[in-house]
C-alpha cells in the first residue's frame, strides 16, 4: 500500500498493551477524516497480483465509496513499481518474505517514499525465527519448515536494512514486528 500527498500524520498513542490496535484505529482514522475532505487529493495505490484477492480488494472499496481514492493494481509488486513516479507519504510492504529485500531496495533507488515519509515493513520477527529458534510455539508444526526459511530470510533482510546508510530504522515490538524506515537526510 502506498499513499501519496503529504499531509501531517496524527501522533499514535502507543501505550496499551502492544498499542497495535490504537495504531490501526488512529490510522484508519486518519485515513477516513482525509478520504473525506473532498478538497483533500490523497489516494492510496495498493499492489497485488493474485487476480482474486484483487478483485475481492477492489470490491471492498468500491462498496466504501472510496473506489476513486483507492486504486488496486494486479501485478507483481516489482513490476507495478519499476512504472510509478513521484514519492510517497506512507509505504506499506506485507508481501513474500523473498521480496522483501529487492522491493525496499526499488524503492529507495528510485526516489519512491518521500523526504518526510515513512515506510513500514510488516513480520520482520518471522514469528522469531529471525533468531533462529527451533521448535518455537508461535508456529504449528507443519509450518516450521516454512517460518525456519523465512526467518533466513527475514533475518537477512533486517540485516540489509541496518547496513544502509541512507536510512534511519526503527524495529518496533510489537506483534510479529514492523521496521519503521525513514530516509537519512543530510543535517
Ligand atoms: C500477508 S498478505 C497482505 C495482507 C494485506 N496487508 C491486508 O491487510 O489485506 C500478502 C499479500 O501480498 C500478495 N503478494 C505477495 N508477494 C507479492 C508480490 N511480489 N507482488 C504483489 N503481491 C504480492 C499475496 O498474494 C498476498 O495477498
Amino acid at each position: 500500500m502506498i499513499v501519496n500527498e503529504t499531509h501531517e500524520l496524527e501522533t499514535y498513542s502507543l501505550s496499551k498493551s502492544t498499542g497495535l490496535s490504537e495504531l490501526l484505529k488512529s490510522h484508519w482514522n486518519w485515513t477516513r477524516d482525509n478520504f473525506q475532505d473532498a478538497d483533500r487529493s490523497s489516494s492510496i495505490i495498493t499492489i497485488e497480483y493474485d487476480s482474486t484477492l484483487a478483485a475481492v480488494a477492489r470490491a471492498a472499496f468500491r462498496d466504501r465509496g472510496f473506489d476513486d481514492r483507492i486504486q488496486v493494481i494486479e501485478g507483481k509488486a516489482e513490476d507495478v513499481l519499476e512504472n510509478l513516479t513521484g514519492s510517497f507519504d506512507l509505504i506499506f510492504v506485507d508481501l513474500e518474505f523473498s521480496a522483501y529485500k529487492p522491493i525496499v531496495a526499488q524503492i529507495l533507488a528510485r526516489g519512491l517514499l518521500d523526504e518526510q515519509g515513512i515506510m513500514l515493513v510488516d513480520n520482520v520477527f518471522a514469528r522469531g525465527f529471525v533468531l533462529g529458534i527451533q521448535g518455537s510455539q508461535n508456529v504449528a508444526a507443519d509450518t516450521l519448515d516454512h517460518w525456519t526459511e523465512a526467518g533466513k530470510i527475514v533475518q537477512d533482510f533486517n540485516d540489509f536494512l541496518a547496513a544502509s546508510s541512507s536510512i534511519r530504522v526503527t524495529i518496533m515490538p510489537f506483534f510479529d514486528g514492523i521496521a519503521e524506515i525513514c530516509l537519512n537526510l543530510p543535517a
